[in-house]
């Protein structure tokens, strides 16, 4: 049943060129595909064996004469020549019954395509994987207006389009769209002299919310040809966004399709957040031209050579557009909430896993975030030029191929002269190794301890040490630089490194910029952690070091019913009141640890968390922040008001993100008046959202919820934040009513993942709320994701994992937990991927 990385095998049959007709219909589209074979002299010979799923074969020959292959649920075999030959079939498709949103599918009348990973084999019978590469060239015969697919434009005419892709590319990056659309339309000059045409195409109504994107993604093409020396390849980039799709986005060549959250922005309609997303998905898309199309995969089990390698680049995009301190704090923040918590489960893999039952089961954070940390460290070890030598040799050596890791490690070990064995283990070994210090001075010398654990995970119960780069310095008492950054690579279990320190008391500031995706381990006293609050050069650490302080307050007071510490309370003031320091950074800062992140410091540590008892913890906290810094706060909120036309640049969204922050603190003390005020006043969503969310969190919100929704009810991407805003924010576990009374509202289309995440998967969000003692959200959550599995297998199969921590819980919860999990389970024709993951977490 599983699919090993170890039983790779080369492809029995190249492809030298594909031919693909589409004669378009609802529920009777016509494909027509003439493929050129060639067998490979390497390959393993046998019959032509072709991937094909829920396709009706009309007809097929071979050089012109009919066969009848063996038609099986996953394919085709059928006897073929030993030399090349031209495969001919037609095949009938139904997209308007697709509603797995894989392969050709309809959203809103318009078709179009999604075939990574596995989607093309639902189009037509082809040798479905990624190490098979060909040009394509491919006819649409349509009466709808706007008939797209991948490369440059050829003829068109009264009911047809044909387009021609030159670059060899996998299968999974064909893509076709066809509908009435209309095009926001740009240039672009490459630095090679190219005249790049631009269009971002969208439905009518929507050209007005386009400018952003477009901006976006002229800013990445210029970015690649400065930072990397990679320029665009083809005569047209075409963007196109829909409404119905499983995932963010996806990088089909020259013909990107997105998630329609992810392309369109107004002031009125987006927040601060969603522009950044924007542009880093924008970007992210772009940047797979090189890392990902050019140069792709060899097989599934490879994905993190394109998706962290990318993910990292879109990092650095954003980072050199909007400031790498906040940025790299964001980032941490998301790898910490998704993959460390994924790394502690159940579902733990390695950046590249071994085996897979469903591949799309591992688009996971792992591949993508901890793919991209490896990356970072890569780039660390290696340092600045090894860097640069290291990338250039590998865009020159792999142009045009279908790569592995061992291709990618090979140009950094080849260019530097390093052994980079010990370092491979990263894409091998799950699991978050832990790494301890201790410190101390003796006669002008800092001594560190250093030591690190791997631990055990599902199918890995022994570890080697990793390489993992630490980046160090040291500050002391008085607040100056005790110890510039000082970079170490940590290869064994246990070492220890000196440093000359010219003062006999100081602080280490350890993993600074967060130098390794590990937990770091380090007996810091609260008063040592204000002083690197107040002090540290490095920005990371500083943020870093206020969230610890805040941490321990409220585990000490979930644990022990301590009072809000005022120690932490005291440490803030500075930090809020200092102008000198970024609005998002400090808007960073007065952010407390969210309740799932919570959850897992108190069961490492060896409680079992109570997720009432957290919520509350939480709450008192911020109530304490409120009252202890009411005038700083009031302060914040009153100046930090943006003159002037909404702008989505770094500066104004930062001044936003403190104002809002203030105001949620400030909304626990005014009875939600300034929140009230605002959600009335504000020109723009992010002010209009944040005084929303600040009314649902002390349950005000009803006249301003309602007022909204007359507001918007027309607009799905708007509508999309009313129904989220009510369940995510809901203070204690009210949330999980607040999801069952909205799964019922006329405008929950849940067939629509958009609209059904906004609320099952904000149910999942709220810790206190899913987590309802008495199994209210958990119930709901199964009942749903029993309803969409049939129909949707991979947006079910990817909310199932909110399960993934079942077992931290009490043993009522535990109980709950594990009984909603077996329910889904249990029931008859549950998807493949669904039945993967649920296996997984029930797994002893
Ligand atoms: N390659 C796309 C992206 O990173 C994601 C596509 C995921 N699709 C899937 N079916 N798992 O950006
Ligand atoms: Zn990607």
């Amino acid at each position: 049943r599983p699919i090993r990385l170890s039983q790779y095998r080369k492809p029995a049959h190249r492809v030298d060129r594909v031919d693909l007709t589409f004669r378009l219909h609802p529920s009777r589209t016509r494909v027509l595909a003439r493929i050129a074979f060639r067998p490979d002299p390497e390959g393993p010979g046998g019959p032509l064996r072709l991937d094909g799923e829920g396709l009706r074969l009309i007809e097929a020959a071979i050089d012109g004469t009919p066969v009848t292959p063996l038609i099986d649920p996953a394919g085709l075999s059928v006897e073929a020549p030993d030399r090349p030959f031209l495969w001919e079939a037609e095949v009938e498709i139904d997209p308007a019954a697709n509603t797995a949103l894989e392969g050709l599918y309809m959203s809103n009348g318009m078709y179009c395509t999604q075939c990574e990973a596995e989607g093309f084999r639902k189009i037509t019978y082809y040798p479905d994987r990624p190490d098979v590469m060909a040009p394509f060239d491919v006819r649409i015969e349509s009466d709808l207006p706007v008939l797209l697919s991948n490369g440059n434009p050829g003829r068109a005419g009264k009911g047809f389009a044909e387009w021609s892709d030159p670059w060899p590319k996998p299968a999974y990056l064909f893509a076709l769209v066809a509908g009435d659309l209309i095009a926001h339309s740009d240039r672009f000059t490459t630095a090679e002299g190219r005249e790049v045409a631009l269009n971002i195409w969208v439905r009518p109504g929507d050209e007005d919310r386009c400018a952003y994107a477009m901006d976006a993604l002229k800013r990445s093409m210029a970015w690649d040809e400065r930072v990397y020396g990679r320029a665009y390849d083809l005569d047209v980039f075409n963007i196109v966004a829909v409404d119905d799709f499983n995932m963010g986005a996806m990088e089909n060549k020259g013909l990107n399709i997105f998630n329609a959250r992810y392309v369109l922005a107004s002031p009125q309609t987006a927040t601060d957040a969603d522009y950044a997303r924007i542009e880093a998905i924008i970007a992210h898309e772009y940047f797979h031209n090189w890392t990902g199309n050019r140069i792709t995969c060899r097989d599934w089990f490879q994905l993190c050579l394109k998706e962290g390698l990318t993910v990292y680049r879109d990092q650095q995009f954003s980072g050199d557009e909007r400031g790498h301190a906040v940025k790299r704090i964001e980032d941490v923040q998301m790898l910490r909430a998704r993959q460390f918590r994924e790394d502690a489960g159940p579902l733990a893999h390695p950046v590249r896993p071994e085996s897979y039952v469903e591949i799309n089961n591992f688009y996971t954070a792992t591949v993508y975030e901890k793919g991209a940390e490896v990356i970072g460290m890569l780039r660390r070890i290696v340092c600045e030029d090894g860097w640069r030598a290291g990338l250039d040799l590998y865009f020159d050596r792999h142009d045009g191929q279908a790569c592995t890791i061992e291709d990618w490690l090979a140009v950094f070990a080849d260019a530097t002269g390093r052994d980079l064995s010990q370092f491979a283990l990263w894409y091998s070994q799950a699991g978050t190794p832990r790494v301890t210090l201790s410190s101390r001075i003796e006669d002008g010398t800092l001594v560190v301890d250093l030591r690190q654990d791997v631990p055990a995970t599902p199918g890995q119960p022994e570890k080697l040490p990793h390489a993992i780069p630490v980046a160090l310095g040291a500050v002391a008492r008085d607040g100056t630089e005790a110890l510039a950054t000082q970079h170490i690579v940590l290869t064994r279990p246990h070492e220890t490194h000196r440093f000359a320190i010219g003062t006999g008391d100081a602080v280490v500031s350890a993993l600074r910029g967060f130098s390794a995706p590990v937990v770091l381990d380090q007996p810091l006293s609260n008063p040592d952690r204000a002083l690197l609050l107040a002090h540290d050069t490095d920005p990371f650490n500083r943020w870093e070091s206020g969230r610890e302080l805040a941490r321990d307050a409220l585990l000490r007071m979930v644990r022990d019913g301590a009072a809000p510490d005022p120690a932490y309370l005291d440490a803030l003031g500075p930090v809020l009141a200092d102008d000198t320091i970024e609005p998002a950074f400090r808007a960073m800062v007065l952010a407390l640890p969210g309740d799932d992140d919570l959850a897992r410091s108190l069961a490492e540590g060896g409680t079992v968390p109570d997720p009432d008892a957290i919520d509350a913890a939480r709450r008192a906290l911020a109530l304490a922040v409120a009252r202890r810094h009411e005038d700083r706060l009031a302060h914040l909120f009153d100046s930090l008001a943006e003159p002037g036309p909404y702008s989505p640049e770094a500066g104004p969204a930062g001044r936003r993100a403190l104002r809002g922050a203030a105001l949620s603190r400030l909304s626990r003390i005014d009875g939600g008046a300034r929140a009230r005020a605002l959600v009335e006043s504000a020109d723009n969503m992010t002010d209009r959202l944040a005084a929303l969310t600040a009314l649902v969190a002390i349950g005000q919100a009803d006249d301003a919820l309602a007022a909204f929704y007359d507001d918007w009810k027309s607009d799905r991407l708007v509508l999309d934040k009313w129904f989220s805003v009510q369940v995510a924010a809901a203070p204690g576990d009210s949330g999980a009513q607040a999801a069952a009374r909205l799964t019922a509202h006329p405008d929950f289309h849940w067939r629509t993942p958009n609209r059904f995440r906004a609320v099952i998967g904000a149910l999942g969000a709220n810790h206190a709320s899913f987590h309802a003692a008495d199994g209210t959200g958990y119930d709901l959550v199964a009942d749903w994701l029993i309803r969409l599995d049939p129909l949707n297998p991979q947006t079910a199969a990817r909310m199932s994992t909110l399960f993934d921590s079942w077992r931290r819980y009490d043993a009522g919860r535990q109980e709950l937990m594990r009984a909603a999990l077996t329910r889904i389970a249990g029931k008859t024709d549950l998807s493949r991927d669904t039945s993967e993951m649920v296996g997984r977490m029930l797994a002893e």
